[in-house]
């Protein structure tokens, strides 16, 4: 039975993640922040385990917790959107708290997990259109832009590093989805998205590793 971890399990498009790979047979270790919050996961099927990404002790706590297990897949999905972020109105500190939950803690997670990796060996992390350089038009949203810009940095200097392990690394780019992120007036849904995303994570190979690609199996500039 192939294991994914997957963080930010709650609600939204983590949950999903959660609900579909147990649908599918896989062990599934969900982490919570809230372990008053858990019923969802676990109802889904997946193991609960409490951690705030952004906060070391709750990560080398989460570490110890699963001692030697051994992984398929890490999929860092926690994230968090923050504001203000217009041009003139960005907040100092919210800037720095969005870059750490949505860079720093991916790369944290990674260095935590990477020697638990086994089978395919995929490390991966919803990433988001909006961390595109190439594809900004609209301006805005600063610290999120530069917080998933950061990741897919973090993600394509981590194929490079853990190349050797045999690690493949992966920035997906989910669609706008209706979450409470992604708000009700988003087109996708949280099962076309996911369903997509497990699709593209079925399919990745080495030569992929260091790769942005969409929910449709699309491949991104950066
Ligand atoms: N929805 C979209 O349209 C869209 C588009 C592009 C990318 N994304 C990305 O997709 C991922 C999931 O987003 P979503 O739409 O499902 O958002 P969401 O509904 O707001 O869910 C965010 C999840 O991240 C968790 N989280 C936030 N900060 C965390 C921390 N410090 N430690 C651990 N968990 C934390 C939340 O846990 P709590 O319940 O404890 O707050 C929640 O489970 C995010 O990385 C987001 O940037 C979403």
């Amino acid at each position: 039975m192939p294991t994914i971890l997957i963080t930010g399990a709650g609600r939204g498009l983590g949950l999903e993640f959660a609900r579909q790979y147990a649908a599918d047979g896989w062990r599934v270790l969900a982490t919570i922040r809230d372990p008053l919050k858990g019923k969802a996961v676990s109802d889904a099927g997946a193991e609960v385990y409490v951690c705030d990404v952004a906060d070391a002790g709750s990560l080398a706590r989460l570490r110890a917790s699963l001692g030697g297990m051994k992984l398929d897949v890490l999929l860092n999905n926690a994230g968090i959107y923050g504001e203000p972020q217009g041009f003139g109105a960005v907040a100092e500190d919210e800037f720095l708290k969005v870059m750490r939950v949505d860079a720093l803690a991916p790369l944290k997670v990674a260095e935590a997990f990477a020697d638990l990796m086994t089978g395919p060996k995929i490390i991966a992390a919803v990433s988001s259109m909006m961390g595109s350089i190439a594809d900004n038009t609209t301006g805005g949203s600063y610290g999120y832009r530069a917080a998933k810009a950061a990741l897919n940095m973090v993600l394509k200097c981590m194929a490079v590093d853990l190349a050797a392990q045999g690690i493949v690394t992966i920035a997906l780019s989910p669609g706008w989805v209706r979450t409470d992120m992604g708000g009700a007036d988003a087109p996708l849904d949280a099962p076309t998205s996911v369903a997509g995303m497990r699709k593209v994570l079925a399919g990745v190979s080495a030569q992929d590793s260091g790769s942005f690609i969409h929910y449709d199996g699309s491949h991104l500039g950066w």
